[in-house]
């Protein structure tokens, strides 16, 4: 298939978007794992956020922002190679490319699931009124208590190990995208970068999923 100029465009602007996505999950990945320290350094991590006030909403901004480009081009890059693909009576050649890469629409709508969910979970406070304690006087909340008593009940537990194995799909195939994309990976360095993309993929699975198996098998607990 041809790609038009604006088709290139938004396939930068993915990958661009990408690169942020990818930066603030491994940066949360990193402040999460404070729940292996203790109740202290979780509350203290989650004040010290709280306390950079308007930066806060920047930064918020910022990730809306690239979130909302990445998905609104996803959507209509994948319409444009449905419309662009030949009658399913004609015979064609297919590029080899994997499960990962024909599922990134999909994997890509169950993240935008999964995130809303998780964020009336632990930011928006709204689904489970009896996990949200106050700590201290400024709208805070006990955040170590908040995410041991989250993972409590089946559900939330299913639905961030699902969402964990949806990331993984996605960033494991997406990552090796973003180098082609940008023209950093050529005939010789693709198998290299299909691997570490993997690799980041497997090493955020473990990382996040790690939380939740933590709590459901009591290395921590209250
Ligand atoms: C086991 C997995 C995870 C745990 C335990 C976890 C924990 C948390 C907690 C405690 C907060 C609230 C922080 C606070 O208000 O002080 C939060 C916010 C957030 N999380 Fe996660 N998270 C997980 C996975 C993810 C993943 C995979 C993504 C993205 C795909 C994600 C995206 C976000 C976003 C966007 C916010 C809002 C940040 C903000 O308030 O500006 N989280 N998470």
């Amino acid at each position: 298939m041809q790609l038009t100029q604006s088709s290139v465009g938004r396939k930068i602007i993915m990958a661009v978007t990408g690169i942020v996505l990818v930066g603030f999950v491994c940066v949360h990945l990193l402040g999460n794992s404070s729940m292996f320290v203790g109740a202290d350094a979780i509350n203290a991590y989650a004040q010290k956020l709280h306390s950079l006030g308007p930066f806060v909403w920047v930064f918020r901004l910022v990730m809306l922002v690239a979130f909302a480009l990445h998905i609104a081009f996803g959507i209509q890059l994948t319409l444009e190679n449905k419309a662009a693909t030949p009658e399913a009576n004609v015979q064609v050649k297919r590029l080899k490319t994997g499960f990962g890469a024909e599922t990134m629409i999909v994997s890509g709508l169950v993240l935008l699931a999964f995130v809303i969910y998780h964020l009336l979970h632990f930011t928006v406070r709204v689904t489970n009124p009896e996990i949200y304690v106050p700590l201290g006087g400024d709208g805070m909340v006990d955040v170590y208590f908040m995410v041991v008593n989250g993972f409590k009940s089946v559900l939330p537990v299913i639905i961030y190990l699902a969402g964990m194995l949806f990331l993984f799909l996605h960033v494991s195939h997406g990552f090796q995208s973003l180098f082609q994309t940008l023209g950093l990976s050529n005939d010789k360095s693709l198998p290299v970068t299909g691997t570490v993309s993997k690799l980041v993929g497997f090493v955020l699975l473990l990382g996040y999923i790690a939380i939740p198996l933590s709590i459901v098998f009591g290395y921590i607990k209250l």
